[in-house]
């Protein structure tokens, strides 16, 4: 784990009852791949309840270094010019910086025949792998190559419909090849299609510049393809970010209160609330989003990651910060990434009890965290350790707090106004 850098510091220290309401901004996860989909075709786009995260910065140059026009309009509004000036071509230094830049790749070469881009960043959780994102391709007549800068893809005339079965429901592969699919010759079948509300989320847009999509939600996805050139620019609202709304719900678990967490939608995150309300939390359904409250202890449960409707590995830092101050042990498994337990022993420095077998965490819940210094791994533990923090006694210093800033919009602010006692410095 790395030594704590010189940059913002967020500082916690035990709160609670929490209470209040929180709004809960667009997706991270949707609005990156949305910004990729203007791509497809010429116009000016407007993208609404656009989180306000570096992710979406980073992606901003990417796509600007590629030929689109992007300005913030208001906090939460992006206007996309797409003027047909595009250069397939993603500089490196750019790419490198997300996960979510490889999803350039099935717009440029499903629209234009030609991409070279460097193999994606992102958070680590051990290899990530794009070897359906290119096989799907490959399927469609696209050819690649990989060189030591990254991935050149090239395809000569457009690319052909075709059936694509995944061997696992990857969402970023689903993504590019309904992306590339849209415009390509011929009918794509994608069985076995990943289901996140952020893929359904992508299809609605997409349809909203012209394309053919049936089976929206379930896992096979059948993609008639259009002339690209009959696919038009669009306004679109972001689905609003499960995983913060998860967050919120669990800094009440550990912290104690009763909070409206709006815009949340329940039908995105049944097994997760499940999961909460076996843990004895109340969460009820309100006009615009949830209605959340915790009085007592929580109580162990276990759980296991899996592809949507499961319970995502995203949520899954979360969990773990639930359990350590749970009555009982809960075994928590991670069946997506091998490597993303890194971030327990941050949380033993707050005093956790958590061993960790390869793909098992075992949490036995004690009464009280303490606080301590820590360091963000990545966003999802960053904003967990955060969580964590706010219930442990005494104060907690979180370090490399610009993990958290990449997929959380002011989470400070959003904790300070519900009661938290928290602050960033610098
Ligand atoms: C997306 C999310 C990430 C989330 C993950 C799983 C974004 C920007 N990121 O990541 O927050 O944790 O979904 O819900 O939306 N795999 C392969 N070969 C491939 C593609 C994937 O082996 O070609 C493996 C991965 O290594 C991983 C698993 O499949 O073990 C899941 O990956 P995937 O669903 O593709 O996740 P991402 O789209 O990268």
């Amino acid at each position: 784990m790395s030594s704590p850098t010189s940059e913002s510091v967020i500082v916690c220290s035990q709160s609670g009852p929490l209470s209040g309401k929180v709004t809960v901004p667009g997706a991270k996860n949707s609005v990156l791949k949305l910004m990729a989909a203007t791509l497809l075709a010429d116009g000016v786009y407007e993208l609404r309840n656009v989180p306000d995260i570096t992710d979406v910065d980073y992606m901003t140059d990417l796509l600007v270094a590629l030929g689109l026009d992007i300005e913030r309009i208001d906090r939460y509004c992006l206007r996309i010019v797409n003027s047909g000036r595009i250069s397939p071509v993603a500089p490196f230094a750019l790419a490198d910086r997300i996960r979510a830049s490889v999803n350039v790749l099935g717009p440029l070469i499903g629209r234009f025949g030609d991409v070279q881009l460097a193999l994606p960043g992102g958070d680590d959780f051990g290899g990530r792998p794009i070897d359906m994102h290119l096989s799907g391709l490959e399927a469609m007549g696209a050819q690649f190559d990989i060189t030591e800068d990254g991935v050149v893809g090239r395809a000569t005339g457009r690319l052909k419909g075709a059936d694509i079965t995944f061997a696992f429901p990857s969402v970023g592969a689903t993504e590019n090849i309904l992306m590339a699919a849209v415009v390509a010759d011929g009918v794509t079948t994608i069985s076995n299609a990943a289901r996140e509300p952020e893929i359904g989320d992508l299809c609605a847009m997409l349809r909203s510049m012209g394309a053919h999509i049936d089976g929206v939600g379930t896992s096979t996805l059948v993609i008639r393809g259009v002339s690209p050139a009959s696919m038009q620019s669009c306004v679109h609202e972001v689905v609003s970010d499960r995983v913060q709304a998860a967050t919120y719900i669990a800094a009440v678990a550990m912290c104690g209160g009763d909070i409206d967490v709006l815009r949340a939608v329940p039908g995105h995150m049944e097994m997760l609330l499940t999961r909460y309300a076996d843990m004895g939390m109340s969460i009820l359904p309100i006009d615009d989003g949830l209605r959340v409250s915790c009085h007592q202890r929580l109580s162990s449960v276990d759980v296991a990651t899996l592809p949507y409707p499961g319970i995502a590995t995203d949520y899954k830092p979360l969990l773990v910060a639930m359990l350590a101050t749970a009555d009982g042990t809960g075994i928590v498994t991670e069946n997506l990434y091998p490597g993303r337990f890194r971030y327990i022993e941050e949380l033993q420095k707050l005093g956790a009890d958590i061993s960790v077998d390869g793909h098992h965490a075992v949490v036995r819940g004690r009464e009280h965290l303490v606080g301590a210094t820590v360091v963000a791994p990545d966003i999802r533990a960053g904003a967990a350790l955060v969580v964590a923090g706010l219930a442990a006694q005494g104060m907690t210093e979180i370090h490399d707090v610009h993990h958290i800033d990449r997929g959380y919009d002011n989470l400070v602010g959003r904790l300070a106004s519900l009661g938290g006692s928290i602050n960033r410095i610098g």
